[in-house]
C-alpha cells in the first residue's frame, strides 16, 4: 500500500512526528537504517522518552510500520527526513546521514512527491546539498517535477505544554509551489504554520533559536564564574533580575550544556560562517565559556572533598542526575561525563543516582549506580547535584548528611555549597 507519509529516521524527532501524523489519520510508515530501532518498534517498544510503549501499540494498530526496507518509499506522497546532523571528530558539520537519506529517496523519487527536510543544519543545506542529490539521483527537477521543502523541528523533549500540534512550525519551500505543498501537508496536524521567505531563512531561524539559548547559557555561566570569584550569590542575582517583567529572559547556569541540539547547532553556524570568511565572535566566546563549566564543577568538588576528607583520593562522590536535561532519559553530550572523568582522574570513588539511566560508563569504566537516594547520600562524602530531576526534592537535599555541591541552585541547608 502506498503511504501518505514515510518518515526517514525514527528517533527523538521522527517517532513523535510519526505519532502526530498517525493520530491525524495519515497512512504512515517509518524507514530507519537501525535494525534495533525497527525491530523494537515492531515489537511495540519505544526507544524515545516521551513516546510510550502504549502509544507505539496504538500506532501499530492504526497501520504504522517501521522498516529498514527502502521499498516502503515507493509511491509515498510525502517523505520527511529526520536523520541526525552531528559533528565530525574535528567538530565540523556531519551531513553524512542527510546525504545517505537523500540517496535512498532519490532512487525512489516520483513526480509529484513532496520531500521535506526537518533535520537541523546550516543555511543552504536544502538547496545546495539535498537538492542536487535528489535531482541527480532521480533525473527529476525540484519545483517542477517534485516538491522540496525545509521545516525545522521544534520538539522539546519532556515538555508537556508544547507538542508538535500546538507549537508554531516554520515551513519553507524551494519555490512558492513547494512551500504550498508543505503547508498543505503540515496543516493536517499542526495548528499554526509560519511561512519563511525561503529555505535559507528557515534553516537560519532554527540555528538562531538554538544559538540564542546557547549564548544566553554561556552568559549566565560566565556570570556564575565571576560571582564565585567575587563572593556574590549568582542565584540571588538571577532571582532579582528575573523579576523584571520585560526585556529579560531568564537563563540558569549549570555544569555544562548537553544534548544533541544546543551544543551542536551553534557549531553549524560557526562552521558555515567560517567557510564564508565570517568570524562569529559571540559564538567563539560562548564555546569557550561553556567548555569551562565541567572543569569548574570538578575544581569546586575537589576543593570540597579536600575540606571534608583532607584529600580527594579515595573520597566517595555521588553524582545526582546524569542526564543532560531534567526528567528526560537522555545522556547525549551530558556534562556528567566530563565531570565524572575529572573526579575519577583525581582518584575519587564516583557513583551516581539517576532514576532514568541504568548504566553509565566513563572512559571504559562502569560507574556504580545507587538505587536508594537517602542511603547513597548517607554513604557519600560529597554529593553533586548535576540535574534537577523532580525526585530531588529541595528539602530532602538540604537534609543530606553529606556535603552537597549544588550546580542548579535548588537546595538549601548548612551542608549545601552552591556552584
Ligand atoms: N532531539 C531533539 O530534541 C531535536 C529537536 C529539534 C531538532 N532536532 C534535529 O532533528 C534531527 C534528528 O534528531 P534526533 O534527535 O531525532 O536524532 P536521533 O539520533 O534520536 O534519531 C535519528 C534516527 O535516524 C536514524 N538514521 C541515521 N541515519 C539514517 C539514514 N541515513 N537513513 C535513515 N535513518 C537514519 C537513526 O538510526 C536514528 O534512529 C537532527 O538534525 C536534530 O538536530 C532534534
Amino acid at each position: 500500500m502506498a503511504m501518505d507519509l514515510v518518515v526517514i529516521g525514527l528517533g527523538h524527532v521522527g517517532l513523535p512526528l510519526s505519532r502526530a501524523a498517525v493520530s491525524a489519520g495519515l497512512a504512515t510508515a517509518g524507514y530507519d537504517v537501525s535494525g534495533r530501532v525497527v525491530s523494537g518498534l515492531a515489537a511495540g517498544r519505544s526507544h524515545v522518552g516521551g513516546v510510550l510503549d502504549a502509544e507505539v501499540a496504538v500506532m501499530l494498530d492504526a497501520g504504522f510500520r517501521a522498516t529498514t526496507d527502502p521499498a516502503v518509499l515507493d509511491g509515498a506522497q510525502t517523505v520527511v527526513i529526520c536523520v541526525p546532523t552531528g559533528l565530525t571528530p574535528e567538530g565540523l558539520p556531519d551531513l553524512s546521514a542527510v546525504e545517505g537519506a537523500a540517496r535512498v529517496v532519490a532512487a525512489r523519487l516520483r513526480p509529484g512527491m513532496l520531500v521535506v527536510l526537518e533535520s537541523t543544519s546550516y543555511p543552504g543545506t536544502t538547496e545546495d546539498v539535498l537538492r542536487p542529490l535528489l535531482e541527480h539521483g532521480s533525473g527529476l527537477r525540484a519545483g517542477e517535477d517534485f516538491h522540496l521543502a525545509y521545516s525545522p523541528q521544534r520538539i522539546d523533549p519532556g515538555n508537556e505544554t508544547w507538542s508538535i500540534g500546538n507549537t508554531p512550525k516554520i515551513v519553507s519551500g524551494c519555490s512558492a509551489l513547494c512551500a504550498k505543498y508543505a503547508v498543505a501537508f503540515y496543516s493536517r496536524f499542526v495548528d499554526h504554520l509560519v511561512l519563511a521567505r525561503g529555505t535559507r531563512e528557515a534553516e537560519m531561524a532554527k540555528l538562531l533559536e538554538n544559538t540564542y539559548r546557547y549564548v544566553n547559557m554561556a552568559l549566565v555561566d560566565e556570570m556564575a564564574l565571576f560571582c564565585h570569584e567575587t563572593g556574590i550569590d549568582v542565584w540571588d542575582v538571577l532571582h532579582c533580575a528575573a523579576t523584571k517583567p520585560f526585556g529579560f529572559a531568564p537563563f540558569r547556569p549549570g555544569p555544562g550544556v548537553g544534548g544533541h541540539c544546543i551544543p551542536v547547532d551553534p557549531r553549524y553556524l560557526t562552521a558555515r560562517a567560517a567557510s564564508q570568511g565570517f568570524a562569529f565572535r559571540t559564538l567563539a566566546a560562548a564555546h569557550e565559556v561553556v567548555g569551562r563549566m565541567p572543569n569548574h564543577v570538578v575544581d569546586r568538588a575537589l576543593a570540597l572533598l579536600t575540606e571534608v576528607r583532607g584529600r580527594p583520593e579515595g573520597a566517595r562522590v555521588l553524582l545526582l542526575g546524569i542526564t543532560y536535561k531534567a526528567d528526560v532519559a537522555d545522556v547525549r553530550e551530558t556534562p556528567a561525563h566530563p565531570v565524572a572523568a575529572g573526579l575519577l582522574a583525581a582518584g575519587a570513588e564516583v557513583s551516581y543516582h539517576d532514576p532514568y539511566i541504568a548504566e553509565f560508563t566513563v572512559g571504559g569504566r562502569s560507574v556504580p549506580r545507587a538505587e536508594n537516594l537517602q542511603e547513597a547520600m548517607a554513604q557519600a562524602d560529597v554529593a553533586i547535584l548535576l540535574q534537577e530531576h523532580a525526585c530531588y526534592a529541595r528539602e530532602a537535599l538540604g537534609q543530606a548528611r553529606c556535603a552537597l555541591l549544588d550546580t542548579r541552585g535548588q537546595a538549601v541547608g548548612s551542608q549545601v555549597t552552591l556552584l
